[in-house]
């Protein structure tokens, strides 16, 4: 599976929604997430996302990002249509570490 990770958050640039085959993608107020069971390991979202979100779980210690990722596609709507991005998205396109800001 691929998933989403920490560098989305209050960015949502969309762009990766769009191009799911299977629209495996849902949506909190700051944050999107791949359904790991879903998602199909097409990647083609992997590339559409500007500030690279998107990874393979077959990176070094995606198992917390899985369960993560698995824990919200149940909670949160699925989205797969794109819409503009977070207000201060760009702002926070260069910033790492974000998690703590993960609104639940
Ligand atoms: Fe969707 Fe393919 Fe990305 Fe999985 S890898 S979330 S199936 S676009
Ligand atoms: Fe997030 Fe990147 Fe998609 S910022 S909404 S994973 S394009």
């Amino acid at each position: 599976t691929y998933i989403v990770t920490d560098s989305c958050i209050n960015c949502k640039y969309t762009d990766c929604v769009e191009v799911c085959p299977v629209d495996c993608f849902y949506e909190g107020e700051n944050f999107l997430v791949i359904h790991p069971d879903e998602c199909i390991d097409c990647g083609v979202c992997e590339p559409e996302c500007p500030v690279e979100a998107i990874l393979p779980d077959t990176e070094a210690e995606m198992e917390n990002w899985v369960a993560l990722n698995g824990k919200y596609a149940e909670l949160w709507p699925n989205i797969a249509e794109r819409k503009d991005p977070m207000p201060d998205a760009d702002a926070w396109a260069e910033k790492t570490g974000k998690l703590p800001h993960l609104s639940e």
